[in-house]
């Protein structure tokens, strides 16, 4: 289709479009929640509410203690610096979340496992859809003294390139993947019978507030569709502690909580109250368990930490060129799935503890997200389903704070297994299924628009 018909196509579109906030209202992303800051540390930074509040603040920093404390492996020199491995990912949550972001992606540099941390997960299913017991969730791709790591992952990349259909030509490149597992430390299971994904970690914008976020809201989002565009956006429901739940965390939102438990266990090796087993304990080479290597309050506060981080404010939303990027975000639909503006519930959410976090509740929004599942085609897929995910589906990516990631992790990794380079890249991944009609609107904007939108993305 010429990029007229395009313009004409939009412009029966837009009308439909809703009735959106003036660009004032929107730089307070996180309601309350928002901080002023745009440095290296804007992820880290605790809510307003919590900074002014001793003993709120006193919780907030024990929590973000935790949260960076390098784990070595038992018996350890410092009293509550043990419990790691036998078998791990990170020695941290930093190890991947570095400043509460996106720890910067080595699987370029290195090929897949590197020397040091890798930064990824690789999750790990049978045919079934079920975790290997002697493996647990996600490959360990390092081990403690005395143990051997399960494996390593390899990546080799191929390169496409093509020409926007506009008048500049410009040209742009995109990379696919391909993942397999290498150096097993036993058999390994016959491929055919293993199904994997590679994701990168998520950013800590704003939990708390998505976990706040009123699942009303979420359900009449679900149920509403956009024909033209061929969106048809549906619910995650999961079932990790024996009910079903809407699922909003995650690439998948597979989760429901801050996986707080579940990231000491299987990604630290840090037995708990709710994974008391080690991970891979199925393993001939585990023998040893030591107890619960970190306590209850001790994960609370952790919790606690994440879900009073501050969202920060938006940077240059009064800019021109970032206001015609607006308008522009929803001529190409982009905001049918990264829906501007959320609502938190008038109850409190509650921590792992039960601790109400009240300052959470009745919140206005803007994370870009509808925190939906979307069909985002097999380009994109793992073949990887998460309860009702399938391989192609995938959670709408929060933009909130993503203009940051440059300054925060010194990168511009994105999209689930970090393979589009930088923005432009993530975009022009959406050419598929649901993504298709808003990518075709982008793929023929000329390009100070599309540069337009791109600044408006990068002042959230
Ligand atoms: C080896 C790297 C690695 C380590 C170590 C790690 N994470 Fe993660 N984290 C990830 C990846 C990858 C994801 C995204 C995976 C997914 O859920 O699809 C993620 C997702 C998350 C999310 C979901 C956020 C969202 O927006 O939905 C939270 C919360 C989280 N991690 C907390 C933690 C905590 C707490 C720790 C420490 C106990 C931790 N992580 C340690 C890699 C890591
Ligand atoms: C059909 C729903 C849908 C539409 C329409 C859509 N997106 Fe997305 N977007 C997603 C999903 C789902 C992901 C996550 C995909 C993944 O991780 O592989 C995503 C990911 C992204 C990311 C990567 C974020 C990150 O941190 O990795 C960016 C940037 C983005 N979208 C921007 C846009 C822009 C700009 C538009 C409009 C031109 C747009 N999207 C239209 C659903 C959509």
């Amino acid at each position: 289709m010429s990029g007229r018909r395009w313009w004409l196509l939009v412009s029966a579109l837009v009308s439909a479009c809703t009735g959106e906030r003036g660009d004032d209202e929107l730089v307070q992303q996180g309601g309350t929640f928002t901080v002023n800051d745009a440095t290296a540390y804007s992820y880290m930074s605790p809510a307003p509410a919590i900074e002014d509040n001793p003993a709120l603040l006193e919780r907030h920093l024990n929590g973000d203690r935790l949260y960076g404390l390098e784990r070595v492996a038992s018996p350890a020199r410092v009293p509550g610096t043990g419990g790691l491995g036998p078998l791990y990912v990170g020695r941290s949550c930093v190890s991947c979340h570095q400043r509460d972001g996106r720890t910067k992606p080595t699987l370029f540099t290195s090929g897949g496992s590197g020397f040091d941390f890798s930064t990824f997960l690789v999750f790990m299913k049978n045919i079934n859809g079920e975790f290997f017991p002697d493996y647990g969730r996600v490959l360990h791709d390092h081990a403690i003294f005395g143990a051997q790591p399960e494996g390593r992952l390899k990546v080799e990349y191929t390169e496409a390139c093509d020409e926007f259909p506009t008048e500049e030509h410009e040209r742009y490149c995109l990379i696919t993947p391909r993942y397999w597992i290498t150096d097993w430390y036993t058999t390994p299971p016959p491929e055919n019978e293993l199904a994997i994904s590679v994701r990168v970690p998520l950013r800590h914008v704003g939990l708390g507030l998505m976990m706040a976020v009123d699942q009303g809201e979420l359900r009449a989002l679900a149920a509403t569709q956009y024909p033209e565009f061929g969106i048809t956006p549906r619910l995650q429901w999961i079932q990790e502690r024996g009910v079903w739940e809407i699922g909003v965390g995650g690439h998948k939102a597979q989760h429901s909580d801050l996986t707080v438990e579940l990231g000491f266990s299987s990604n630290l090796g840090i037995t708990n109250h709710r994974f008391p087993d080690n991970v891979a304990r199925g393993q001939p080479q585990i023998t040893v368990d030591e107890g619960l290597e970190i306590s209850d309050a001790e994960m609370a506060d952790v919790d606690f930490y994440l879900q009073s981080l501050g969202v920060p404010a938006r940077r240059n939303a009064g800019d021109p060129v970032v206001r015609r990027g607006r308008e522009l975000f929803q001529q190409a639909g982009c905001h049918l799935c990264h829906a501007p503006t959320l609502h938190t519930s008038r109850t409190p959410p509650r921590l792992i503890d039960g601790t109400p976090m009240p300052m959470l509740a009745d919140q206005t929004i803007h994370m870009y997200s509808d925190l939906l599942l979307h069909d985002m085609g097999p380009a994109l897929g793992d073949q990887f389903t998460q309860f009702q995910a399938s391989g192609d589906e995938w959670r709408t990516a929060p933009l909130w704070g993503i203009g940051l990631q440059q300054v925060v992790n010194g990168h511009t990794y994105f999209l689930h297994d970090g393979r589009a380079r930088n923005l432009l890249e993530a975009i022009m991944w959406h050419r598929e299924e649901e993504g298709a009609v808003s990518y075709e609107i982008f793929r023929h904007l000329p390009k100070a628009d599309r540069d337009a939108l791109m600044a408006f993305v990068n002042s959230l």
